[in-house]
């Protein structure tokens, strides 16, 4: 087993930083789109064996060094009861989005070992055949709210900014619903063997400063707090989080911090000086549809900016769909190669 990521979350000694890619399993791989073309998007995430398979791709083809279960956040919110369709060309839509007292008070209770037996049972025969660690996640309590007021995924969500400002108490209620989903999700998925779990707080650069304390961290930390509870190292990452990285590593207690393409590493590394976390990241994902060379380059003033020990290199967001696949791969090699010690490029 190739255990370099968990050492890494760990802050353990490594031989090279790990390095894996957010949204790996996805639109940019031929072979995901393969798949794809013979099989709807929940089709493929409610078949175990597809999702495994999905799931798989990018290790045997990148031989990148950690897996990411093929799912997706948007399962919680549809298995609290809301529809969810994925159209091609458009991004997902929810029906029967949050509006009012009435629409919380419906919400289905959440039991992830019966709502989402499909996706444990995918963690369960993804776990036998990989070499390398799965990691499982979920979405932040916030950035599911955010999906489930505005319907779909949005600029500036500002349907769900505009709930926050007349109903707090309505959102106060939702994010309390929320944060024992993901929490309990996490956990399952924990149980079920996945090794690493990730938040994906991908909506906290919506907020204001104030809001996210008072909307997002609490509910936040409340779902890492319940995930950690299994053993297995979280990832918190929260992008363009209108928050001191610090804090929000204090306020949840994450293993690792995911750092976004818009922070400089040696500026992060600062900030979290104090604190006794790894951190993730953070090439820009715009920046593998630059040649390899300069692909190289900034992976290694990356590298060199975070240093070797706690770190898991990755991108700063997730992989683009029309990423050209050589370019991924010129990533993954620049990691291993940078990473020999004396190494030049
Ligand atoms: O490769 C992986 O990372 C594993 C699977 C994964 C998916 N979604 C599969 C997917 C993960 C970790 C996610 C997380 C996710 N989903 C987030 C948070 C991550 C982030 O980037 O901030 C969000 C906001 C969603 C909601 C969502 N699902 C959107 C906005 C979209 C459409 C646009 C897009 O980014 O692809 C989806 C659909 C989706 N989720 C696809 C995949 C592979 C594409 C579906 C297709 O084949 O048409």
């Amino acid at each position: 087993m190739n255990d370099l990521l968990l050492r890494a979350c760990r802050r353990e000694p490594v031989e090279r930083p790990p390095v894996w890619l957010m949204r790996q399993a996805g639109r940019y791989l031929p072979e995901y789109r393969a798949l794809r073309a013979r099989h709807d998007f929940l089709t493929l995430l409610r078949t175990p064996e597809l999702a495994a398979q999905v799931t798989s791709l990018p290790v045997d083809l990148l031989g990148v060094d950690a897996a990411i279960l093929f799912s997706d956040i948007l399962v919680i919110p549809m298995a609290l009861g809301l529809e969810l369709t994925v159209a091609d060309g458009t991004g997902p839509v929810l029906g029967g989005r949050i509006r009012n007292d009435a629409d919380v008070a419906r919400l289905l209770p959440f039991e992830p070992e019966d709502s989402l037996a499909w996706q444990l049972e995918a963690i369960r025969l993804t776990v036998n055949t990989l070499a390398v660690p799965l990691i499982g996640f979920a979405g932040g309590p916030w950035t599911l709210a955010s999906y489930m007021i505005e319907g779909r995924g949005s600029a500036d969500f500002r349907l769900a900014r505009r709930l926050l400002a007349e109903s707090p108490a309505l959102a106060h209620g939702l994010l309390d619903r929320l944060a024992d989903a993901a929490g309990r999700s996490l956990a399952a998925q924990a149980r079920a063997g996945a090794r690493v779990l990730q938040v994906f707080e991908s909506s906290a650069g919506a907020l204001s400063p104030r809001d996210y304390q008072e909307f997002a961290l609490p509910y936040l930390a409340r779902a890492v707090r319940a995930a950690r509870e299994t053993g297995v190292p979280v990832i918190v990452f929260a992008p363009g989080a209108n928050c001191p990285l610090d804090r929000t590593v204090r306020a949840t207690g994450a293993d690792v911090i995911g750092i976004d393409w818009r922070t400089d590493p040696a500026e992060a590394r600062a900030r979290l000086a104090e604190c006794e976390v790894a951190c993730q990241g953070n090439l820009d994902p715009a920046l593998l549809f630059a040649p390899p060379s300069v692909i190289r380059e900034r992976v290694a003033a990356m590298v060199a900016g975070f240093g070797h020990l706690g770190y898991i290199a990755n991108l700063g967001h997730g992989v683009l769909p029309d990423t050209p696949v050589e370019h991924v791969r010129a990533f993954i090699d620049a990691v291993r190669l940078v990473a020999r010690p004396g190494a030049a490029i």
